[in-house]
């Protein structure tokens, strides 16, 4: 009887939901061609001139990321020649250039505001290198969510956001940008973005449109030099690059920024390839594509030729709005009457930027996200920075803690020293345009703050943050300078080293500018600037215990200071909350929990470094000196911190892999299963992962790949089952041909703390 209620609840539910699903798609299907109606209409008032503005996208205020800005934006406004602007928020500004739009231009399109909402708009989040250290979907896709409804508060309707290039360089400045360097890892975090900007349903008036970057392969770029070449393998890019960019068109992203970087010869902007047949025709694209700031223009120094040549180019390969340079605008026209491009390449890209405003219901409301009164209360809000504390407490990786040095008792007498130790402007991190520095939290306020009086808190600054003149000339954003202290170096060391002497514990709060990490901030050095390591030298040589809280956009190379120091606590930038959530860590009101999400190099020579390598055919077995083996002379191959790789004030032991079935054929599944227990003294969560291998098959496949993690909370001695579900989509990969498949034979499932450290069980599967 039971069973059989049973069997018609769920014939029930199946056939509810397949009425569902009939009735979304027709629902979609319905919707779709009224906004096809809606456009087609409009289109046929709109004059050529109309057409080619729509496509013309202009920067106003202080967000320039080039040497060209835009000039008579209103008269252009007035015309008809503008699509969007971006660059700056506030209702004040934004409803003014929207009623200019709306009242003064012949046909009343609305504009669509842009801006880079990259890690928070007011409330500022951990860089996203850091947001990807949490490995915490539900966090990071609120965090979007946050910034969504902050930045609509102020006008803003589109966000050049989530940026999802996989980055395998650390000399790359904008590793700080992305999400690391695995492309599983990579499609969460974007997918996660996208839900979290777009919420569903972009006509909300707190949905904005997401805007994915860039397309693509800008972090191959060649040395880590900003900009560089990306030559790479058919199968690199589709096993290791594309699918963050593919998952987030999964996601529904409404836009795509092409990147400034030429694809095996071709630039990424007028790349034909990439953004009509991959983008469109394979993934199912269905947005429109925006160039990177004066991309068109630069495809004349890529070789392209003139500035009429390439702006067909680029409009003929499937870009649909050129960011600032005015390409399209100041050629598209002619272009036409000379048979360069034809009215149909026109009228689609229009119609892709007309049906994104469509999608973000701006013809039925061009005002709804332009509301002072929600301006007001949209900022900054207590909620907010509660919230961003604890993503910031989630994003820190604790390196190295000898002796659980860490966490510190709130008693005794601590000396705080470092550059970044009492600093506002650098803790936001690198791209930041509407967050106030004056408002986030410097370490010093922080550890005050958590641990009031009962601790003795001195402080000394100890060095500037580099001494060379080069790098400080060089790195900066926006305007944005290192605050420089004009005492001589030693005498900073002085003061730090007599006022360490007498604490009985040194917090050193060093490490990156925000501004040497981020665009345009490669580095060839990725050690801790010199100035600070000299300062960490002396510090060292007091005998005191020293707890390193390091600040960087990029995994750094520091064997020296996981020599020397005693705990090294990764922060990155940690945003609007820095000091209070470094405190709440460094006191142990949270146990770190962030796991790295690139791979830690021992020297820069190692670079390009990760996990997800190729073997050789002369493998390096750690075994000792071998001759004849792929590797250094000089240096181990080994990272010093692996991807993944991520302590806490706690420990976990891992028991072994335990497979439900280890022969399976077709598609079968199979679970494993790994328990994990908590074996020290506090509570902590940890993120199980896992890696499997497949190491025969018809190419030379990665080491091992990650397929799945899942997060845990332990109590002290508290132990868990953890299982995963393995189907052959954990097998596939792309073969010689580009086929996605997999392929029978023997597979290792590898489950455990980092991608170095993991227990593991073989099976055999057959097709
Ligand atoms: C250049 C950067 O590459 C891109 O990420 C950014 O969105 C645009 N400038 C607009 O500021």
């Amino acid at each position: 009887m039971k069973t059989c209620l049973s069997i018609k609840v769920a014939a029930f539910a199946a056939a509810f939901f397949i009425l569902i699903g009939i009735n979304s798609e027709a629902q979609t299907k319905s919707s779709d061609a009224k906004m096809d109606a809606f456009v087609s209409g409009l289109m046929s008032k709109m004059t050529i001139d109309e057409k080619i503005g729509q496509l013309n996208l202009v920067v106003s205020g202080p967000a320039l990321t080039g040497s060209t800005v835009n000039t008579g934006v209103a008269e252009k406004l007035k015309k008809g020649e503008i699509g969007g602007i971006f660059g700056v928020y506030g209702t004040n500004f934004i409803g003014k250039a929207q009623d200019i739009a709306m009242k003064q231009s012949r046909l009343h399109i609305p504009l669509k505001f842009g801006l880079d909402v990259i890690h928070g708009h007011r409330t500022i989040f951990p860089i996203p290198l850091g947001m990807s250290a949490t490995w915490d979907m539900g966090l990071i896709q609120r965090s979007a969510r946050v910034a969504a409804t902050e930045a609509t508060g102020e006008g803003i309707n589109w966000v050049f956001s989530p940026m999802v290039d996989i980055a395998r360089d650390p000399r790359w400045g904008r590793i700080s940008e992305g999400n690391g360097e695995d492309p599983w890892l990579g499609s969460q975090i974007a997918k996660a973005m996208v839900k979290g900007y777009q919420n569903g349903d972009m006509t909300k008036s707190d949905a904005v449109m997401a805007c994915v970057k860039h397309f693509a392969l800008y972090g191959g770029a060649e040395a880590g030099r900003e900009y560089n070449t990306v030559d790479m393998s058919l199968i690199k890019m589709y096993q290791d690059y594309l699918p963050p960019y593919k998952a987030a068109v999964d996601a529904g992203a409404g836009s795509f920024m092409s990147s400034f970087n030429t694809i095996n010869g071709v630039p990424a902007t007028a790349n034909h390839w990439l953004l009509t047949d991959l983008l469109r025709k394979q993934w199912g694209f269905k947005g429109f594509v925006v160039s990177d700031y004066t991309a068109v223009n630069e495809l004349s120094n890529h070789g392209l030729g003139d500035l009429q040549t390439v702006s067909a180019l680029a409009l003929k390969a499937g870009l649909d709005m050129d960011m600032v340079g005015e390409g399209f605008l100041a050629t598209l026209k002619k272009s036409l009457k000379e048979g360069k491009v034809t009215q149909a390449e026109i009228d689609l890209a229009c119609r892709r930027v007309l049906e994104a405003k469509y999608k973000l219901g701006l013809f039925a409301d061009p005002y709804k996200s332009i509301n002072p009164d929600v301006e007001k209360k949209a900022e900054l809000t207590d909620e907010n920075r509660k919230f961003a504390r604890e993503v910031a407490e989630h994003s820190f990786v604790l390196l190295k803690n000898k002796g659980q040095i860490l966490p510190l008792k709130k008693s005794g007498t601590i000396a705080l020293i470092g550059p970044l130790a009492d600093n506002h402007s650098e803790m936001l991190g690198t791209w930041v345009i509407a967050g106030d520095p004056k408002k986030s939290v410097s370490v010093i306020d922080g550890i005050k703050n958590v641990v009031g009086s009962n601790a003795n808190i001195l402080y000394a600054r100890g060095s500037n943050i580099t001494d060379d003149s080069l790098l400080n000339a060089r790195a900066w954003f926006f305007g944005m300078r290192q605050e420089r202290d004009k005492r001589p170096a030693q005498e900073m060391i002085d003061e730090a080293v007599a006022t360490a002497q007498k604490a009985d514990v040194v917090v050193a709060v060093v490490g990156e500018s925000a501004n040497m990490s981020g665009e345009s901030a490669s580095r060839s050095d990725i050690n801790i600037p010199e100035t600070q390591r000299t300062l960490l030298k002396a510090l060292a040589k007091t005998g005191k215990p020293i707890v390193m809280v390091l600040f960087n956009g990029r995994p750094l190379t520091l064997p020296w200071e996981d020599e020397h120091m005693d705990a090294i606590l990764d922060v990155w930038a940690p945003g609007t909350e820095a000091g209070n959530a470094i405190a709440d860590v460094l006191f142990g009101n949270y146990n770190p929990s962030g796991k790295i999400t690139a791979t830690f190099p021992r020297s820069v020579g190692q670079v390009p470094i990760y996990y997800a390598h190729k073997n050789t055919g002369r493998p390096f077995d750690d075994k000792g000196a071998a001759k004849f083996k792929s590797d250094y002379i000089d240096i181990a191959n080994s990272p010093l911190y692996p991807f993944g790789y991520g302590l806490s004030y706690t420990t976990f032991s891992y028991g072994d892999v335990k497979l439900s079935k280890t022969r399976l054929k077709g598609d079968e599944t199979l679970t494993a299963t790994v328990m994990v227990t908590n074996t020290g003294k506090y509570a902590g969560e940890e993120t199980v992962q896992l890696y499997i291998s497949d190491p025969v098959a018809s190419i030379s496949r990665s080491v091992e790949e990650l397929k799945d993690f899942k997060k845990i909370t332990l109590q002290p001695g508290e132990q868990k089952e953890v299982s995963f579900r393995i189907t052959t989509a954990d097998l596939k990969f792309y073969n010689a041909n580009l086929k996605y498949d997999w392929e029978p034979g023997e597979f290792i499932v590898r489950i455990g703390t980092n991608s170095s450290d993991t227990h593991s069980a073989a099976l055999q599967w057959k097709k």
